[in-house]
C-alpha cells in the first residue's frame, strides 16, 4: 500500500530517512569534505528511450524501476532522468507545460515514488532534469501571457515590440535554426525563444518567476528527489536593452551568419540567480548539476561560485568536443584537474553523438569503449554515464528525412540530421528492439544490437560492459581512485596517457594507450615518492604487465592497464 504524505510531515519523513540511507558507505566520508556526490557515479536515463514496461513503444517510470537491479549491478549510485514532466514533447520533454507533475506517457505519481522508494532500497539516488530557462508554449503560464498585454502572466515571458512590420526586435538567433523572436497576431508584439518557438523563455527578470520556479524544486526535494540537472543554465538572461549582438565571420550549420551572443548568453546574473537556487538546494543537502557549454576552463571555474556557492557539478562538456588523443586529454584534465573544483566528466549525452561513433575506427570500436571507460570513470571528480555506453551503443542515425523525429533533423537535413542516432532504445537482448519493447518502437535500434546489448555482454568476461562493471568496482574499492591527486606521468607521450591517482591510503597507476600501435611505456616513480615501486595488476584490457617491480608496461591497439603501486 502507497501512503502519501504532504507538506512538514514529508520534510520530517525525508530528513529521517535521509540518515540511513547516507548511512553505512558514506557516513565516515560525509563527515570529511568528500561528499557522496564526489562519489557517486551518475546514470543519465532518457525515460523514452530506456525501458518501455506496457509496450506502447516509448520507455516510462515503470520501465527504469524494473531495471534498477542492473543499475545496481553496474555500480550505478543516482540516476539522472531526462524531463519526464508533461509535455507536448516538441523537444522530447524539454518544452515542459506542467513542472509539478509527471507526464502520463511516462506514468503517474504512484509510479514516480515507487520508482524513487525502490532506488533508494538499492542506495541509488534520483536526480531530476528541471529546464529553468523556458516552458512550453502550452504551459497555462504562457497561454495566460499570450492572451492578453495585460494579463496576470504577460511578464513572466519576454514580449516585446518589433523594430517594424516582420522586424523582429534585434538580431538573435534561436539556437534551433530559426530566428529567436516570434509574432503573435493576437497582441502585435514578438515573444523570445532561444530554443524551438514551442519553447518561450521565462523572464528571470520576474521575481515572481524565480519564487514559482524555485518552489518547483522545493516540491520535488520533499519528494524525495535527491538533487537537479540544470538545463541551458547559460541562457537565464538576455540584455535589458536587447542590443542587437555582434556578428562572427563564417556562417552556422543552418546557413545563417555566426554571432557572437553576448547579448543573450551567459550574462552575469546567471550566476546570481544559481547561489539563490543553491541555497534552497543546501536546505535539502541536494546536488545541483549543470549543463554547462564553456570555451574554456576558467569560464568553467566560474560555475562553483567564487565560495563553491553554486553549481556543486558544473559538467565538463569540453571533453566531449576534443579530438581523441593522449596528449590533447592530458593537457585538458591537467588544466581541470588544476583548477581547483571537483570535476565532473562526461563523455556522452542525448545531443551528442555516442563515443562509439564518435571515436571507433572501425576495427578496434570495442577496444576503444572500454579505453574511454577507462579513462573517465578513474579520474579525480566525478562522473556522469550516458545509457548505454556501458555496452558501445553506436549512434544510429535516420536514414531518410521522413523518418526524422527531432525537429532540428528536419530543419537542417542532411547536414543536421538532429539527434534520434543517440537517443535510440536500450539494448537489453538480442531479440526483437533489443528488448527494449514489443511494441512499435519510437525509434529504431541498429543491427549491433545482436551484440551489443546487456543480455549478450553480462555473459561475456570480454564484454565491455564486464569492463564498465569492472573498472566501477574498482573506483569503488580503491581509495586511490576515489579520492586520490591526479597524478601525470610520462607527459612528454604522445600516444600513451598515464598517471596516478594517488593517497595516503593507496595509490594506483592508470596507462590508457591513445593509438593504434602497440606501445611500451617505461615508468620511474622516484620523484612521486617510490623509491623502488612495485606493481600489481588489477584490471587490463589489451595489456601486461608482470606483478612485482614496475618497468614498463606492454600496451596493444588501445590497451588499458590499472594497477596498483607500492613501495
Ligand atoms: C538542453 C538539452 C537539450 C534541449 C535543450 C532545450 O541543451 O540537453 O536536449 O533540447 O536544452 O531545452
Ligand atoms: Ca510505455
Amino acid at each position: 500500500m502507497k501512503i502519501r504524505i504532504h507538506g512538514w510531515a514529508m520534510a520530517l519523513l525525508f530528513a529521517a530517512c535521509w540518515t540511513p540511507f547516507a548511512g553505512a558507505q558514506m557516513k565516515a566520508k560525509d563527515a570529511g569534505d568528500q561528499k557522496w556526490w564526489q562519489h557517486a557515479v551518475f546514470y543519465e536515463v532518457y525515460p523514452r528511450s530506456f525501458a518501455d514496461s506496457n509496450d506502447d513503444g516509448i520507455g516510462d517510470l515503470n520501465g527504469i524501476t524494473s531495471k534498477l537491479d542492473y543499475l545496481k549491478d553496474l555500480g550505478v549510485d543516482a540516476i539522472w532522468i531526462t524531463p519526464c514532466f508533461p509535455s507536448p514533447q516538441v523537444d522530447f520533454g524539454y518544452d515542459v507545460s506542467n513542472y509539478t507533475d509527471i507526464d502520463p506517457m511516462y506514468g503517474t505519481f504512484a509510479d514516480f515514488d515507487h520508482l524513487v522508494n525502490e532506488a533508494k532500497k538499492r542506495g541509488i539516488r534520483v536526480i531530476l532534469d528541471f529546464v529553468v530557462n523556458h516552458s512550453s508554449d502550452q504551459h497555462a503560464w504562457f497561454l495566460d501571457s499570450k492572451s492578453s498585454k495585460t494579463s496576470a502572466h504577460r511578464d513572466w515571458y519576454i514580449w516585446r515590440d518589433g523594430k517594424g512590420p516582420d522586424h523582429p526586435p534585434n538580431n538573435w538567433l534561436s539556437t534551433f535554426g530559426s530566428p529567436a523572436w516570434k509574432f503573435d497576431a493576437a497582441t502585435k508584439q514578438y515573444y523570445y525563444h532561444y530554443f524551438y518557438p514551442e519553447q518561450p523563455d521565462l523572464n528571470w527578470r520576474n521575481p515572481d518567476v524565480e519564487k514559482v520556479m524555485f518552489d518547483v524544486t522545493r516540491f520535488w526535494y520533499q519528494r524525495g528527489v535527491a538533487g537537479f540537472r540544470l538545463d541551458a543554465v547559460d541562457t537565464l538572461y538576455e540584455d535589458p536593452e536587447l542590443r542587437d549582438n555582434p556578428l562572427l565571420p563564417g556562417v552556422d550549420k543552418f546557413g545563417r551568419p555566426k554571432q557572437n551572443q553576448i547579448y543573450n548568453r551567459k550574462l552575469p546574473e546567471v550566476h546570481q540567480v544559481l547561489q539563490r537556487l543553491r541555497k534552497v538546494a543546501d536546505e535539502y543537502r541536494a546536488v545541483l548539476i549543470g549543463e554547462t557549454w564553456t570555451r574554456d576552463v576558467s569560464q568553467l571555474q566560474e560555475y562553483y561560485g567564487k565560495n563553491g556557492n553554486e553549481l556543486h557539478l558544473p559538467m565538463d562538456l569540453m571533453l566531449t568536443e576534443l579530438p581523441f588523443s593522449a596528449a590533447v586529454y592530458r593537457e585538458h584534465v591537467g588544466a581541470v584537474d588544476a583548477a581547483g573544483g571537483w570535476p565532473t566528466y562526461v563523455i556522452s549525452n542525448h545531443d551528442i553523438r555516442r563515443p562509439y561513433s564518435r571515436y571507433g575506427d572501425g576495427v578496434h570500436n570495442d577496444d576503444i569503449a572500454k579505453l574511454m571507460a577507462g579513462f573517465y570513470l578513474t579520474l579525480r571528480g566525478t562522473p556522469v554515464m550516458y545509457y548505454g555506453e556501458e555496452i558501445g551503443m553506436e549512434n544510429n542515425d535516420p536514414k531518410r528525412k521522413e523518418d526524422v523525429k527531432d525537429p532540428i533533423g528536419v530543419l537542417g537535413w542532411p547536414i543536421e540530421k538532429g539527434r534520434d542516432g543517440e537517443r535510440t532504445p536500450m539494448q537489453w537482448n538480442s531479440g526483437p528492439n533489443g528488448g527494449f519493447t514489443k511494441g512499435k518502437s519510437w525509434l529504431p535500434v541498429p543491427e549491433s544490437a545482436k551484440r551489443h546489448n546487456v543480455a549478450t555482454q553480462s555473459k561475456d568476461p570480454q564484454s565491455i560492459l564486464t569492463f564498465y562493471k569492472e573498472v566501477i568496482r574498482l573506483r569503488k574499492s580503491e581509495p586511490g581512485l576515489r579520492e586520490g591527486a591526479y597524478v601525470p606521468l610520462n607527459e612528454t607521450d604522445a600516444d600513451v596517457l598515464s598517471y596516478l591517482r594517488k593517497s595516503e591510503e593507496g595509490t594506483i597507476l592508470v596507462v590508457l594507450n591513445f593509438s593504434a600501435s602497440p606501445q611500451e611505456p617505461h615508468f620511474d616513480l622516484r620523484k612521486q615518492g617510490f623509491a623502488s615501486a612495485k606493481i600489481r595488476g588489477l584490471l587490463r584490457n589489451a595489456a601486461s604487465a608482470h606483478d612485482g617491480a614496475l618497468k614498463s608496461i606492454k600496451l596493444d591497439a588501445y590497451g588499458v592497464y590499472i594497477g596498483h603501486i607500492s613501495q
